[in-house]
């Protein structure tokens, strides 16, 4: 087994196979600096490498590799087109945040090819069109209203075409949206890393945050007792581990399965995604969304296809095979030059109530800033992060620090509606204390794989190893106290109420919980 947080799950992403990820020693000593970055995914990374262009001492830590959280597991479609789209945006928020919002992911793409481009990084990164296109019987009226939006905040090169390039897919209509963006995430995180120590920042890799507390000076401690005191702290831990339940209970987790697909001709490169819709009557249960994301990535075989999709609420699902192989169906009917399934992953993202990430000054506090909510937009919300929160600390005005602000409420009542939605979601998970196990007993458990077990009033989440061996923990989890389910795809127990993931010995991967399942002796 490798080391804890090596990767966020069984499986090894794309991006995972053909890049290296930035390592370097942990802490081991107690430090003081300018700004801590706790977490180096995207958003950490990328805020850690502007605070160093401002000449800050910045110091940026990850208990796992660079690169080891969900930007390992994502596709990397760099897009103006967030989740919710504009006509969304619009209702909950305003035509004035719809017009932000455009403009800031416009920026962030922006600032990763600025930023590819000063620091040599090659990562990949390619300008292709992207495709937002209706799924069989998928309204034309509907995507008309959102091809309107698109132009009231400011994106007015989109426009409608009737067919897509090189593919299968029959569709109705579809809206084009010139100079969207791909790269290799992985490589471009690698390339940061090595930018931030080249200006003088501190990385420390494989070292455990355990506490945040927010002061004139922030005390940040790690899991063998070090403290760093920094001025100002980030927490970029994609799930924010400084917050018990205030952002937690406004964002909600979702698992989302990733294949590639050799490509057995030469295609040209564009982004894909469509916009089928869940049917009610499935959100009531375990809320999954029926939309697919598309885009193609280079090997040094050739091109592969990526495509993904087949969401399901964390921990709400165990049936990733049937996913898996449906995405796969799926593919095949529309994309005929496919040839062999090359990867397979799933990863998960954290979706904000209102249709905006969360980024800026925790709420309550003065020097601890946050950067969460990001959807399945968080390769350019991990970057407007950066450069958001980078103005906060040294006291530069943004435009878009309302927009972003993780304090702000939205009383639109379809934001409401979702609040209630999740969050009763949330409470029903706590049925799990009065169910029965998966097994009757832990003979039942085959070798390679985990389930949970019913002993009195406890659950137990046992794991049975390759070699036979058995390890069983409590299977409540550290955070607020649901009991976590058995994901036998990533081989990993995920909670079912704010997304907390801990790996087959129980070794947290996934914020809020910061720390282990607790063995059955200390439970
Ligand atoms: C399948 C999938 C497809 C996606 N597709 C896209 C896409 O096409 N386009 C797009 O823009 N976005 C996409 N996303 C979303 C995007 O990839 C993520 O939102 C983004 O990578 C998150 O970056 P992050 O920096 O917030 O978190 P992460 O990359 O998860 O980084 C957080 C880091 O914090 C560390 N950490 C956590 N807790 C602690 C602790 N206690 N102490 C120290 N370190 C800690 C972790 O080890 C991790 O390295 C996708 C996501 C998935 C899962
Ligand atoms: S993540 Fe909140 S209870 Fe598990």
């Amino acid at each position: 087994m490798e080391a804890p947080g090596e990767r966020a799950g069984e499986n090894v992403s794309f991006w995972e196979r053909t890049a290296k990820k930035f390592q370097s020693a942990p802490l081991g000593e107690d430090l003081i600096t300018d700004v801590c970055v706790i977490g180096a995914g995207i958003a950490g990374v990328t805020t850690a490498y502007l605070l160093a262009r401002e000449n800050r001492n910045v110091v940026l830590i990850d208990d796992g590799p660079v690169g080891g959280g969900m930007t390992g597991r994502t596709t990397a479609h760099l897009v103006t087109v967030v989740d919710d789209g504009y006509a969304g945006i619009e209702k909950m928020l305003g035509e004035e945040c719809s017009r932000l919002v455009a403009q800031s992911h416009t920026a962030a793409i922006d600032k990763i090819e600025d930023i590819a481009m000063e620091n040599k990084i090659e990562c990949d990164f390619e300008r292709v069109d992207g495709y937002l296109f209706l799924p069989p019987g998928g309204s034309v009226t509907e995507l008309m209203k959102e091809l309107d939006a698109t132009h009231r905040a400011g994106l007015n090169n989109v426009e409608r075409v009737n067919e897509l390039p090189k593919t299968k897919i029959k569709t109705d209509a579809a809206l084009r949206f010139p100079r969207q963006a791909q790269f290799h995430a992985l490589k471009y995180l690698d390339g940061l890393g090595r930018a931030i120590v080249d200006l003088g920042g501190k990385i420390f890799t494989g070292t455990r945050i355990v506490s945040v507390k927010d002061g004139d000076r922030v005390e940040i401690e790690t899991s063998v007792c070090n403290t760093i005191t920094a001025q100002a702290a980030v927490v970029a831990t994609n799930s924010p581990i400084n917050d018990r339940l205030v952002i937690h209970s406004k964002q909600a987790p979702y698992a989302s399965y990733v294949i590639c697909l050799r490509v057995k001709e030469k295609i040209e490169h564009a982004l894909f995604w469509d916009t089928a819709e869940t049917a009610e009557e499935e959100k009531k249960t375990i809320a999954p969304a029926a939309y697919h994301y598309i885009r193609f990535a280079r090997d040094e075989h050739g091109d592969v296809l990526m495509v993904g999709g087949e969401d399901h609420k964390t921990g709400q699902a165990d049936d990733c095979e049937q996913r898996l192989a449906k995405l796969e169906r799926w593919t095949r009917d529309r994309f005929p030059f496919v040839g062999e399934i090359t990867d397979r992953w799933s990863g998960q993202v954290l979706e904000p109530v209102d249709g905006v990430a969360y980024i800026g000054r925790n709420p309550g506090d003065k020097n601890v800033y946050v950067a969460t909510g990001f959807s399945g937009n968080g390769i350019t919300y991990g970057t407007i992060s950066g450069m958001l929160i980078v103005d906060l600390i040294v006291g530069r005005e943004n435009g878009w620090a309302k927009l972003y602000d993780p304090a702000r409420k939205t009383l639109q009542p379809r934001v409401l509606a979702d609040y209630v939605r999740e969050n009763a979601n949330v409470a029903a998970q706590l049925r799990d204390y009065v169910t029965s196990g998966d097994e009757p007993s832990a003979d039942k458990i085959k070798n390679g794989e985990g389930a949970i077990l019913r002993n009195g009033v406890r659950k137990i989440a046992a794991y049975r190893d390759e070699s036979g061996t058995l390890y069983e923990f409590s299977a409540v989890c550290p955070h607020l106290k649901c009991i976590v389910r058995w994901d036998s795809c990533e081989k990993t127990w995920d909670c079912p109420c704010h997304g907390s993931r801990f790996d087959a010995l129980g070794r947290v991967l996934n914020g809020p919980a910061i720390s282990d399942l607790q063995p059955l002796d200390a439970a």
